[in-house]
């Protein structure tokens, strides 16, 4: 078990009780977050692939390149356990100055196993995620969501995430279509 790991004898800070935390008592599956290992990454795949139905195998190997390695750059990648089975994961990273604002922690991804829902595991990786980006000195949290994603709008609600001060804005930039010979044609533009 690497240092970081904790168990669900220490619980993380809730908003409101909770009654279906999984426990440490006998028979009881123990809930368990680390940073991510290199053997994880089949059951990362997998669990993506539950959520999204995309096998994305060489994006998940790239992901773990920049954000595995023990947090290197104040980047992290934590995976949860059930009784040692990854059953979840949550991957954020520490941001300087980015759209004008003081360094703050941003969560980009977080996901848990459908059969492993609603037990606190989200909370938990949340919970372990917060206190990686208080040690690095920063004091908000950002994220962004699909604006039609209610769960997991409500999840994030549930752990006292707020609507934000920025307003994400987007266009469409097109589609260039790379032409056989570069050299003598123009790229296309759709
Ligand atoms: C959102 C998600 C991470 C929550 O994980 P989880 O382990 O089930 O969450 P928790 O058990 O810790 O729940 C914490 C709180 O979230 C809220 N919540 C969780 N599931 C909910 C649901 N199905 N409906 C409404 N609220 C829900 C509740 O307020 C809950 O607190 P409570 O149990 O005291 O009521 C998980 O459902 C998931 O992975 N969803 C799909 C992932 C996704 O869409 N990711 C987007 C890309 S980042």
């Amino acid at each position: 078990m690497d240092a970081d790991a904790k168990t669900m004898s220490t619980e993380a800070p809730r908003q409101r009780p909770r009654t279906r935390r999984p426990g440490v008592e006998p028979g009881r599956p123990v809930l368990s977050v680390r940073t991510v290992r290199a053997s994880d990454m089949p059951a990362v795949v997998a669990l993506d692939a539950t959520v999204t139905g995309l096998h994305k195998a060489a994006y998940w190997q790239r992901v773990f390149r920049r954000y595995g390695n023990h947090g290197q750059g104040q980047r992290h990648f934590l995976v949860a356990t059930l009784d040692e089975q990854v059953c979840g994961f949550v991957i954020g990273e520490v941001r300087d100055w980015e759209f004008g604002a003081p360094p703050c922690g941003w969560l980009f991804a977080i996901d848990v196993m459908p059969s492993a829902r609603q037990l606190g595991v989200g909370a938990r990786l949340l919970a372990e995620l917060v206190q990686r980006f208080r040690r690095e000195g920063v004091s908000t949290l950002r994220t962004m969501t699909a604006s039609g994603n209610s769960l997991i709008q409500s999840f994030f609600r549930s752990q006292g995430m707020r609507a934000g001060h920025l307003l994400p804005l987007e266009m469409d930039i097109g589609h260039v279509v790379p032409t056989p010979n570069a050299d003598t044609q123009e790229d296309q533009v759709t």
